[in-house]
């Protein structure tokens, strides 16, 4: 009997211990399906070597030439049909502003993030950023084709 009144006496001292601490949050640890190498990398460190990532998704490898107009003209079609609802070419919306986008991610980055929205900003360093800066609000796949992003990649090089 004596020794159920102690350990019950324990228990509702560890209980009111650990439920009074001093308000801290406990830290989660990462979710499963975020892979290695994003845990690892801190946002800023992710934004700064912006160089060496190609994202996650279909496009390994895009090679820039001089803007080709036609291309751009296409794309921008696509764009403004496509993008503007969230948008805008030079100021943030819900989105961020495509403006010189080429100065800060890799082609093969920008056509990933088009195409491959969900796993990017689930899995890629640095959408997993812009969607914390978004409030969550997450990039819309809208189904492009790779022809059309590679299209609208070479009108964001004109922005
Ligand atoms: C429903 C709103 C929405 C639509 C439609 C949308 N986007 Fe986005 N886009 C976002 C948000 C929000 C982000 C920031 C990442 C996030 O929160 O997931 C983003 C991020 C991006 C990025 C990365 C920007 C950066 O600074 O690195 C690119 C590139 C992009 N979008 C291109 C497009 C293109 C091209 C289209 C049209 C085919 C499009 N988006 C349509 C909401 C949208």
């Amino acid at each position: 009997m004596h020794r159920i009144i102690y350990t019950a006496a324990i228990a509702m001292a560890s209980l009111i211990l650990s439920s009074c601490g001093g308000g801290e949050k406990k830290t989660l640890p990462p979710p499963k399906h975020v892979s290695e190498s994003a845990k690892m990398a801190s946002p800023e460190d992710a934004m700064k070597n912006w160089k060496s990532n190609k994202g996650i998704g279909p496009v390994t490898n895009v090679e820039l030439g001089a803007i080709n107009q036609e291309m751009a003209l296409d794309g921008q079609k696509i764009y403004e049909e496509m993008c503007t609802a969230c948008h805008k070419v030079d100021k943030k919306f819900i989105g961020p502003a495509p403006k010189g986008l080429l100065e800060r991610r890799t082609p093969e980055w920008i056509m990933n993030m088009i195409l491959n929205p969900e796993e990017m900003v689930k899995n890629d360093p640095i959408a997993k950023q812009l969607l914390v800066e978004a409030n969550g609000a997450p990039m819309a796949n809208q189904n492009l084709t790779q022809d059309q992003a590679r299209k609208v990649l070479e009108y964001i090089r004109t922005l």
